[in-house]
């Protein structure tokens, strides 16, 4: 068969010609600094045109384009639609917003293209282990245990869980996996935990009926009375019992467990304590709220997120573990062509172990740079400034809906989060929950800002989520505004 290519000639991805590519590049910076910069100026959100979408069911390209063509592609058809949460007024679901420092050590990890999966003596590697460093001590955590980047809470909680079940199995479980015969693996949580986790308990094997969802008292706080009873029950049963998940900020309102009354059960009943804090563990930063997660410092494992409330660019969360033993335990694997700490010199002589040996990634991405970056361009007081900065105005949101005849407080701001609807001022009950769900969508649709529906004791309520250091007291007054507007409308 005839070739239509000539071998003789070697190709590269780099560009023929460097200089163009730097003025494209300086044009990318521009038009990013510009859009950054004027974001607050634009609709929150709005739909992808149809013809846009269409632009993405093409086959795949076999021949070049110039790059500034695929550029152009991206300025009309990719940047003008983009989800939103870069914008002060998105306060839907948990979504951070993301900064300009993140975005642009993004792209220099990006050009570094290490792999912090492994390898030793080179930077990355070092940068993950400083911010590793920052975030036990902030969390209190000690100078042994161990830590991981990952990508969001959902991973992290996997990570954790698993560990959790591996060093509580009476027998070897990475060798043998799941027995229940051998033994009947129960976890607890509230019924108000996020759903990742069991999902992460549905890989494990475990079934999703391990997972006992624990009732929530008025503060949505797991009930501790009847947490203490499940596991007397299933002892009682033949289970095993071997891990409590106490909540930190849970999503639908951001309610805390008492974690130290967790750690207290789990250390009387011999049990593993994981805490999801995906957002509410920088609770621990804030100036006035951080007695609100005392005992997080006690858990066996510790899940959190960076690109929630620590904005920065998705994707980076965090697991901590207590015991490093534990850790890598249940994840190191170390075939012959992986062989590493072998002592001395070159890129497998340095320390033991490998980040890739405290999770399921072998290849890994550079992620620690822009939390290394933002961290020490802000430093993390203002942080901490920023976190109180969103609880406060969202307790002024409280204030604003307590203070309207049309709108219902349904759950008070613990953190950031702060549950309520529109009933109006003849409010029919029967039709509340399909007219929020419709406020939501007009909302939505109207581009002036985005909030979520939850259900919270069956009513479909309005939720509001502040993860948004663009966020100013004003907005508060317009979504408000707004909102009682296409209620009356609708
Ligand atoms: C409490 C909680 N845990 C876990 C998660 C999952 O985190 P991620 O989306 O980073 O995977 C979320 C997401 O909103 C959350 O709110």
């Amino acid at each position: 068969m005839a070739k239509d290519y000539d071998y003789n000639i070697e190709e590269t991805l780099d560009p023929e010609d460097w200089d163009s590519l730097r003025t494209l590049g300086h044009k990318m910076m521009d038009d990013v600094f510009d859009y950054m910069s004027t974001v607050r100026e634009r609709p929150v959100w709005e739909h992808l045109p149809e013809t846009v979408k269409k632009q993405f069911c093409k086959s795949i390209p076999m021949e070049p384009e110039s790059a500034d063509n695929v550029y152009n592609e991206f300025l009309k058809n990719i940047m003008p639609y983009p989800s939103g949460n870069i914008h002060p007024r998105f306060w839907g679901w948990v979504i951070g917003t993301g900064s300009p420092m993140g975005a642009l050590s993004e792209f220099l990890s990006a050009a570094m293209n290490s792999n912090s999966g492994g390898l030793d003596h080179h930077s990355a590697i070092h940068v993950e282990k400083q911010v590793i460093e920052w975030f036990k001590e902030i969390m209190g955590f000690p100078s042994t245990s161990s830590g991981l980047l990952t990508s969001g809470c959902s991973a992290s909680n996997l990570i954790g869980l698993t560990t959790a079940r591996n060093k509580m199995a009476a027998y070897d479980l990475r060798k043998e996996g799941i027995h229940p015969e051998k033994n009947r693996m129960t976890l607890y949580a509230s019924e108000e935990i996020h759903s990742s986790n069991q999902k992460a308990i549905e890989l494990m094997g475990l079934g999703s009926s391990a997972l006992r969802l624990i009732p929530v008292n008025e503060h949505f706080q797991i009930d501790l009375d009847i947490l203490q009873e499940s596991i007397s029950r299933d002892r009682e049963e033949g289970y095993s019992p071997f891990c409590i998940i106490g909540a930190a900020g849970t999503t639908n309102t951001g309610a805390i467990d008492d974690l130290n009354a967790l750690a207290d059960i789990c250390k009387k009943e011999d049990l593993w304590f994981h805490v999801d804090g995906a957002f509410g563990s920088w609770a621990t930063i804030s100036p006035e709220v951080k007695n609100l997660v005392k005992g997080i410092e006690r858990a066996d494992s510790l899940a959190f997120d960076l690109h929630k409330w620590m904005y920065m660019p998705y994707e980076v969360g965090c697991i901590l573990i207590r015991e490093e033993e534990d850790h890598r335990n249940s994840f190191s694997l170390t075939p012959s062509y992986l062989v590493h700490g072998t002592g001395g010199q070159g890129m497998t002589g340095g320390d033991l172990p490998w980040f890739s040996d405290y999770g399921f990634q072998l290849s890994r991405g550079f992620k620690a740079l822009k939390v290394w970056m933002s961290i020490k361009e802000h430093g993390i007081n203002k942080y901490g400034r920023l976190i109180q900065q969103n609880i406060d105005q969202v307790r002024y949101l409280e204030e604003l809906i307590k203070t309207s005849p049309q709108l219902e407080l349904i759950t008070p701001a613990t953190l950031n989060i702060v549950c309520f609807r529109y009933i109006g001022l003849d409010p029919d009950y029967t039709k509340l929950d399909d007219l929020n769900k419709k406020i939501e969508v007009e909302l939505q649709e109207s581009g002036v800002a985005v909030i979520s529906v939850t259900l919270i004791k069956n009513q479909t309520v309005l939720r509001v989520a502040n993860t948004n250091h663009r966020t100013r007291r004003e907005d508060f007054d317009l979504l408000v505004k707004e909102i009682i507007k296409i209620g009356n409308i609708l």
